[in-house]
């Protein structure tokens, strides 16, 4: 299953829109019920517009009715496997704190993360039931 997610990832990275930065990364969301939600990083001229791979993962998932996640898998062609942005932890987060992250680079390396450790504390904001 890590592997398909990693293929999934790995071709929504080629989708990627990075003309600005040139760093294509991709991103492969597992729901719950199975299904694979593939993300790619969106750039925009306004460059604090830009959506990391992973959170249009997360949008595109719940669009499809989808909000709980096992594991995330990212690619990106980087000497080390990147780790994702405080913004995306945070978004992560709000709908399985203690998700499963897997980052591979192209070349074939991979480190494991668990958002918990990532993200120890995150925002609680209004205190309203989540991911309902
Ligand atoms: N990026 C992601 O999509 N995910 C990450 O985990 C790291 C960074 C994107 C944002 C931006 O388009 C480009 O990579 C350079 O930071």
């Amino acid at each position: 299953m890590k592997s398909d997610l990693r293929t999934v990832a790995l071709e929504a990275r080629e989708r990627a829109y990075a003309p600005y930065s040139s760093f294509k990364v991709g991103a492969a969301l597992l729901a719950e019920s199975g299904k694979i939600f593939a993300g790619c990083n969106v750039e925009n001229v306004s460059f604090g517009l830009t959506m990391c791979a992973e959170r249009v993962a997360v949008g595109r998932a719940l669009a499809d009715g989808e909000n709980k996640f096992e594991r995330i898998v990212i690619v990106s062609d980087s000497k080390t496997p990147v780790v994702p942005c405080g913004a995306c932890r945070q978004v992560l987060a709000e709908f399985n704190p203690r998700l499963l992250i897997t980052s591979w680079t192209v070349a074939g390396e991979s480190a494991d993360f668990a958002l918990d450790d990532l993200l120890p504390t995150p925002s609680q904001g209004m205190d309203v039931p989540r991911g309902t």
